[in-house]
């Protein structure tokens, strides 16, 4: 059966961008794949966190992901840090990766630039973003289009090191959208939505008050002429809307282009349509908050599993680097 692996970090509320880029294919996977699923918390820990910030979002991550669907019972779903194989395979993936082509991920130019401290784990992120695919022995890995390159080099890593010292992993394949692998910003539609919080006009969270969602939406900013069609070069604000509205309801936005003459109704429809989506979530995630103890338990149960598959691969790769048997 094919193995799915996927993350999300916990470092702010989860967007629509997150949703249509990644997460609803997560749930869509379930039933043909092994899907293994997985809140990234070491990653967040690359820039400062406030901790009782970071564990009220870990937990709100989670649940947010059984809200939209993903089922503990079909798939395997914990958080990184439970399982502390990623961190020992990240330390050995570290030592497999080349600075040069660390310094060449343009996350890291983006996120370092300007900052006034940058942590060396946000220059080693992508080798813990390769371990946390390849423990997995993981053939499929659902992204949006921003992950492309960290995916580039997790395949490198594997098949330099099956190079070196001897089949070891499996080689995964990024599994990234045609439609929602970026989703724009709102109001700067030429940049992607994010969880940063500078634009909160431009991003719509998954538990957001469905009034805003629809205002917001209403306000997007679109341009100057009237013409409604899919042209993401020409049309960024307008095209990101078709896509919007396409990947919430798994239509093709060059269809739904054909059936507007004005910006008014597409944005009328792209609510609504945005809004039948996250309603019922909301509404799980509603029960799922109120028992904590409940999703602290299937995420123990999530980490045995998780363990389970990753011991294995990480004792495959000690013995063929030579470390010696514990
Ligand atoms: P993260 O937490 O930033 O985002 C989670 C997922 O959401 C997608 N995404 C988007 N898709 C479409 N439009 C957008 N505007 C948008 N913003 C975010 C991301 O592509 C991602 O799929 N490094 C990863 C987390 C990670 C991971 C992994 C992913 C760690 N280990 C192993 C896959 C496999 C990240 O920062 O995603």
């Amino acid at each position: 059966m094919t193995r799915v692996f996927s993350g999300i970090k916990p470092t702010g509320p989860v967007h629509l961008g997150n949703l249509l880029g990644a997460l609803q294919h997560w749930v869509t996977d379930q039933a043909e794949a092994d899907s293994v699923y997985c809140v990234v918390d070491l990653h967040a820990l690359t820039v400062p966190q406030d901790p009782s910030v970071l564990r009220a979002t870990t937990l709100e991550l989670a649940q947010v992901l059984l809200a939209i669907g993903i089922d503990p019972d079909v798939s395997t779903l914990f958080i990184q840090s439970h399982v502390h194989e990623h961190a020992e395979l990240s330390w050995i993936l570290e030592c497999t990766a080349a600075v040069g082509e660390l310094r060449r991920m343009t996350q890291f130019k983006d996120k370092s630039e300007g900052a006034e401290f940058v942590s060396a784990g946000l220059f080693t992120y992508p080798a813990l973003m390769a371990a946390d695919i390849l423990l997995y022995d993981t053939d499929r890995v659902p992204v949006g289009d921003d992950q492309r390159q960290h995916l580039e080099l997790t395949r490198d890593l594997a098949i330099r090191f099956n190079g070196r010292y001897g089949d070891t992993f499996v080689v995964p394949e990024a599994a990234i959208p045609h439609v929602g692998a970026r989703v724009m910003d709102l109001q700067h539609p030429t940049r992607k939505m994010s969880k940063s919080d500078d634009s909160p006009q431009g991003t719509i969270l998954v538990l957001e008050d469905l009034r805003s969602v629809e205002k917001k939406l209403k306000r997007a900013v679109t341009d100057t002429e009237t013409e409604v069609r899919y042209d993401p070069e020409a049309k960024p604000g307008v095209s990101n809307l078709l896509a919007i509205q396409a990947a919430a309801t798994g239509r093709r936005p060059e269809d739904l282009a054909a059936g507007y003459s004005q910006y008014g109704p597409l944005k009328v429809d792209t609510a609504e349509a945005v809004c039948e989506l996250l309603r019922p979530i909301q509404a799980r995630y509603a029960e799922l908050a109120a028992d904590p103890a409940g999703t602290a338990d299937l995420l123990a149960k999530g980490a045995d599993k998780a363990r389970a598959v990753a011991a294995p691969t990480l004792e495959r790769a000690r013995r063929a680097l030579g470390l010696l048997p514990h």
